[in-house]
C-alpha cells in the first residue's frame, strides 16, 4: 500500500488492554504515519493522559476495559473540551451502535462510521486512522489557525482577536477582543479546562506571529548584548512548554533556533531513535522513556537539538557528528530508572551529599553505566560511548565521574556538555528572563574558556540566526 503519512504532529492514543492487540495496532499505523503513538491500558489510564497532554489528535479505544471502558472514555471527551477524533475498536459481538446510544452521535453524519472491528487487517486500520485524521486536519485548516492559549500571556494587550472552537460545531466564538488587555487568570480560566488552542483568523496569523517574536525579543544571543531595551523586553515572564516535541520546537524557534536547524535535529531525533529500538533490550528503556514524558526525556529531546545546533555552527560539523551527539542525548542517563538521580549535576552540593552511600554511587557512576550499555547493546561508537561517559564532568573539574576539566575534554564532549548544561536549566527552573539572563551569565564565565571556546561560540551562534 502506498505510504498515507499525515504530517500534522498530533499524537494517536491507542486505549486496549490487550497489550498483543497494541502492539499489532501500533505496528500497523507505524509504518504509515508520521504521529507519535502513545498508549493507556484502560478508559480510566486514557482520561487522566488526556488531561495532561493536548496534542492528542485522534483515540483508537477498545470498547471493553477493566478499570474504565470506551463509554466511560468518550462520555468524557464529549463532557470536556478537548476535541480529538475518536474511533471505537470493538469486538464483532458488540458493535450494535443501538445498543450504545451514547455513541449516536459518533455516527451521524459520516460517510465512514467511526469504529473499527476486531480482528482487523492492516489496510482496514490504516485506511479509517487516514480518513480521521484527514477530516480533523481539514476542520483546523478552514480558515482559522490555531495558536497554544499559553503564548498569549506574552502580551499585555491583544494583538489580534481570538476565537474558541465550539466542539462539533464547527464554529468559531469570539471571546478575546482585538487591544483588549490581557490578565492571566482570563486565559487560565481556559488552559485549566482543557482547551489548549484559541485561533485567530487565517490572515492575520504572519502579522501575529511577528509581533509575537518581536515582542519576545528572546534570542539569547541578542540578550547577550544586553542594551537596555533588549534587557526590558526581557522583563516579561516567558511561557516556554517541554511536554511535547512539538512544545520544545516552538521553544527553541523563541529562543532563536533556526526552523532548518530544527527540522534537520529532529530528522536525526527520530532516526537515531528509531535505529535505537532495534535492540530489544534498548526498546523497552526507550518505550518506558517515552511514554512517561518525563525530564529524562525531555532532557534527551532537548540536548539532541541543542547539541546539533552548536555542531552546525563548528568546524566538526559532520553528519557522524551529529549522530554520535543525538545518539549521545538519547542514552546518557539509561542506567538510570530514577528520574531525580539524573537531575543531580552539582554534587558539592547538600543535597546529594546527604544521600545514601548506594544512591550517590549510582549517581557517580550512572555516565559509565549508560555508556557501557550501550556498548553491550553492540550499539558501538567510542565517540558516543565517551561522550556519554563525560557528560556530567565541567570546565573546572568539579564534575564527575573523573574530574576531567576543559584543557583535557574533546570539542564533541564540550558540545554535549554545554548543550545539557543548558537543557538541564530550563527545564528545572522557571523560565523568566531572569533565569535566561543567568544562564547566559553561566555559559559565559565558566564554559567559554579551554577546548569549550569554539562550542561556546557555536552556541551563541546559533542563537543568532
Ligand atoms: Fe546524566
Amino acid at each position: 500500500m502506498a505510504s498515507q503519512k499525515v504530517e500534522d504532529g498530533g499524537k494517536i492514543l491507542i486505549v486496549e488492554d490487550e497489550e498483543s492487540v497494541a502492539d499489532v495496532m501500533e505496528m500497523y499505523i507505524e509504518t504509515e504515519f508520521d504521529n507519535e503513538i502513545i498508549f493507556a491500558k484502560s478508559g480510566n489510564e486514557a482520561i487522566e493522559i488526556l488531561k495532561k497532554d493536548h496534542d492528542i489528535v485522534l483515540v483508537l479505544s477498545d470498547y471493553t476495559m477493566e478499570d474504565g471502558n470506551g463509554r466511560v472514555l468518550y462520555r468524557f471527551l464529549k463532557e470536556s473540551s478537548l476535541d480529538p477524533a475518536f474511533i471505537l475498536v470493538c469486538a464483532e459481538d458488540n458493535i450494535d451502535p443501538a445498543d450504545m446510544p451514547e455513541f449516536m452521535e459518533l455516527f451521524e453524519n459520516r460517510s465512514e462510521l467511526p469504529f473499527l472491528t476486531k480482528p482487523f487487517n492492516k489496510e482496514e486500520l490504516v485506511k479509517i486512522v487516514s480518513d480521521f485524521l484527514k477530516t480533523k486536519i481539514e476542520l483546523l485548516s478552514e480558515s482559522y489557525s490555531p495558536i497554544s492559549a499559553d503564548r498569549f500571556l506574552i502580551f499585555k494587550e491583544m494583538p489580534v482577536q481570538a476565537f474558541m472552537k465550539m466542539t462539533g460545531l464547527g464554529k468559531y466564538l469570539p471571546v478575546f477582543n482585538k487591544g483588549a488587555e490581557v490578565h492571566e487568570e482570563d486565559f487560565k480560566k481556559y488552559i485549566d479546562k482543557g482547551i489548549q488552542y484559541l485561533f485567530i483568523k487565517k490572515e492575520e496569523y504572519e502579522d501575529f506571529i511577528k509581533v509575537s517574536n518581536e515582542h519576545l525579543g528572546l534570542k539569547l544571543g541578542v540578550e547577550a548584548s544586553d542594551s537596555e531595551e533588549n534587557k526590558s523586553k526581557l522583563e516579561e515572564q516567558v511561557f516556554l512548554q517541554f511536554h511535547s516535541i512539538e512544545g520544545i520546537h516552538r521553544a527553541l524557534r523563541d529562543l532563536g533556533i533556526k526552523e532548518t536547524t530544527i527540522e534537520l535535529a529532529d530528522r536525526f531525533y527520530k532516526t537515531i531513535l528509531s535505529n535505537l529500538k532495534r535492540s530489544p533490550k534498548m526498546a523497552s528503556i526507550l518505550g518506558k522513556l517515552v511514554t512517561k514524558k518525563n525530564y529524562l526525556y525531555q532532557l534527551g529531546i532537548l540536548t539532541s537539538y541543542l547539541s546539533v545546533a552548536i555542531l552546525e555552527k563548528t568546524e566538526i560539523n559532520n553528519n557522524e557528528n551529529s549522530e554520535r551527539l543525538v545518539t549521545a542525548s538519547i542514552c546518557q542517563d539509561i542506567s538510570l530508572d530514577n528520574t531525580e538521580l539524573a537531575k543531580i549535576v552539582d554534587i558539592e552540593n547538600q543535597s546529594f551529599k546527604d544521600l545514601p552511600f548506594d544512591t550517590k554511587e549510582q549517581v557517580l557512576t550512572h555516565p559509565i553505566r549508560s555508556a557501557q550499555l550501550l556498548v553491550d547493546q553492540g550499539i558501538f561508537s567510542s565517540e558516543t560511548a565517551n561522550i556519554i561517559r563525560e557528560h556530567h564532568e565541567r570546565p573546572d573539574g568539579t564534575g564527575f565521574p573523573r574530574n576531567l576539566d576543559s584543557s583535557n575534554l574533546g570539542e564533541l564532549s564540550c558540545i554535549f556538555i554545554i548543550a545539557h548544561h543548558f537543557s538541564h536549566r530550563l527545564l528545572t527552573e522557571p523560565l523568566s528572563a531572569d533565569t535566561l539572563g543567568s544562564i547566559n551569565n553561566e555559559l559565559k564565565e565558566k564554559f567559554s574558556q579551554g577546548n569549550f571556546e569554539k562550542p561556546y561560540e557555536g552556541f551563541i551562534q546559533s542563537f543568532k540566526s
